[in-house]
């Protein structure tokens, strides 16, 4: 391995230590479109899955099988309707199913079932999944019932979930093993029903509660109109964005995916996340990096700003002191930044502070605004401008009517944002007598 390449290796490793600790024990509902299982890459996807069981997060895989059930219809010269219609909330293509398809689906998704169950099952010394040694457990875990008759059309032995067997799932979860769902229920009078993939994926991480669903799709996430990934969506802003998704595109699997993340965190689940099957590590870095590679849905806020506490010391001393270092910040010691804590606002970031603020006032008109800062990896979003916003508004609360600042490297920034240039003999007293002039910082000034 070069130099560069263990440097990289390393501060990866490091940077996911957080999300290790946090996923230990937790619940991850992964849903698999049947294009995922048949996609080359399912070989990677499962080596992920293998790792993630090893860090101890309990597992459910919920499979589909749409493709292969097509594919093998086709072949037997039989034909199916499908009907785009919402079911459970969610816009999807669903199949009529009658006794003789019912039949094909059933040798089908056991076929995949046995394939998936080999593939986890490998365990040859040079692969990932050596020394693994992991159980899947599938049943009887869901109870169906028909989905029934919509705008006329008998959808026949095409179910929908009416339950999950959530204590049973939660026993296998117990004893290590990774829970294998497939996408046929049963009925207590013993009939068997066709489910989406989406329904057994979305009620099952609901019933669970789940802290993740974790959506496999055919794109690297959720992209807007230009195509781009959109990294993380509140569930308001899903929200909104299905509405224009309905009305520009259409149904299809991008709305389906979104749709089923908003679904799921509007109710139980604390994030959903949507990755592409494509690409090979997708789910690693999702889960291992702040930034991640698919598109988050989520119920809280994951960027955050507010007052700092005294258990922020660390992360803002981490923050500032390379700034100090290259002599754009004074120095200020673990001891001064306990002391004045309360002084300090900032932005977090999945729990990391990437931005930081202090307000001092100095008599009761004016106050300091110092330490402006924010991590290199998050800059030029416009946090330092929502950080300030948050500061003036601090100030004004306070009585202040002037907010100074002291600047040796950006000028312009302040000027842009209503500061005009000022002078040593206009500071309040107190900061007049400490002004250092060795320092030479530019002074400016903001009427509030
Ligand atoms: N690794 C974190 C998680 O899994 C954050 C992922 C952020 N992802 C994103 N697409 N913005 O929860």
């Amino acid at each position: 391995m070069e130099v560069i390449d263990s440097k990289q290796y390393v501060s990866w490793f490091r940077q996911s230590t957080p999300y290790i600790n946090a996923y230990r024990g937790k619940v991850f509902v992964v849903m698999l479109p049947g294009e995922a299982i048949g996609h080359d890459n399912f070989w990677n996807i499962a080596h992920d899955i293998t790792l993630l069981n090893s860090l101890g997060v309990k597992l459910v895989l919920c499979f589909g099988a749409r493709s292969q059930i097509d594919s093998v219809l086709k072949s037997a010269g039989m034909t199916t309707q499908t009907r785009d219609i919402i079911s459970h909330d969610v816009h999807n293509n669903v199949r009529v199913t009658d006794i003789a398809t019912l039949d094909i689906i059933k040798q089908v998704v056991g076929k995949l079932r046995i394939d998936i169950e080999a593939a986890f099952s490998m365990g040859l010394i040079n692969s990932p999944m050596h020394g693994a040694d992991l159980t899947l457990a599938s049943g009887n875990f869901i109870v169906a019932r028909p989905f029934g008759i919509h705008n006329g059309v008998d959808f026949g032995l095409t179910g929908e979930v009416r339950k999950v067997e959530v204590d049973a799932i939660r026993k296998q979860l117990d004893n290590g093993n990774i829970v294998l769902m497939t996408s046929l229920g049963y009925s207590p009078t013993g009939e068997v029903f066709n489910l989406t993939v989406e329904d057994v994926a979305c009620s099952t991480a609901i019933a669970l509660k789940a802290d993740k669903l974790l959506i496999y799709g055919n794109e690297a996430g959720i992209l807007d109109q230009d195509g781009e990934r959109i990294s993380k969506l509140s569930a308001e802003e899903a929200m909104a964005l299905i509405k224009q998704k309905v009305a520009v595109s259409g149904i299809d699997d991008q709305l389906r995916n979104l749709e089923l993340g908003v679904k799921a965190c509007s109710a139980t689940v604390k994030r959903s996340q949507v990755i592409s099957y494509e690409d090979d590590g997708a789910l690693l870095i999702e889960l291992f990096t702040r930034d991640g590679i698919g598109t988050l849905i989520t119920q809280e806020q994951y960027e955050q700003m507010r007052q700092a506490t005294i258990k922020d010391v660390g992360g803002i001393l981490e923050l500032i002191e390379p700034l100090e270092q290259q002599g754009v910040l004074v120095h200020r010691s673990r001891e001064r930044l306990e002391a004045e804590i309360e002084q300090f606002s900032v932005i977090t970031r999945d729990g990391m502070i990437i931005a930081c603020a202090a307000l001092y006032p100095q008599d009761s008109q004016s106050a300091e605004l110092a330490c402006l800062a924010t991590h290199p990896d998050y800059r030029n979003h416009n946090r330092g401008q929502l950080l300030l916003e948050h500061v003036e508004k601090h100030a004004r609360k306070l009585g202040m009517n002037k907010l100074f600042v002291l600047t040796t490297k950006s000028p312009h920034w302040f000027v842009e944002r209503g500061f005009v240039a000022s002078a040593v003999e206009e500071l309040p007293e107190k900061k007049k007598s400490l002004y250092n002039y060795q320092r030479n910082s530019k002074i400016f000034v903001k009427p509030l």
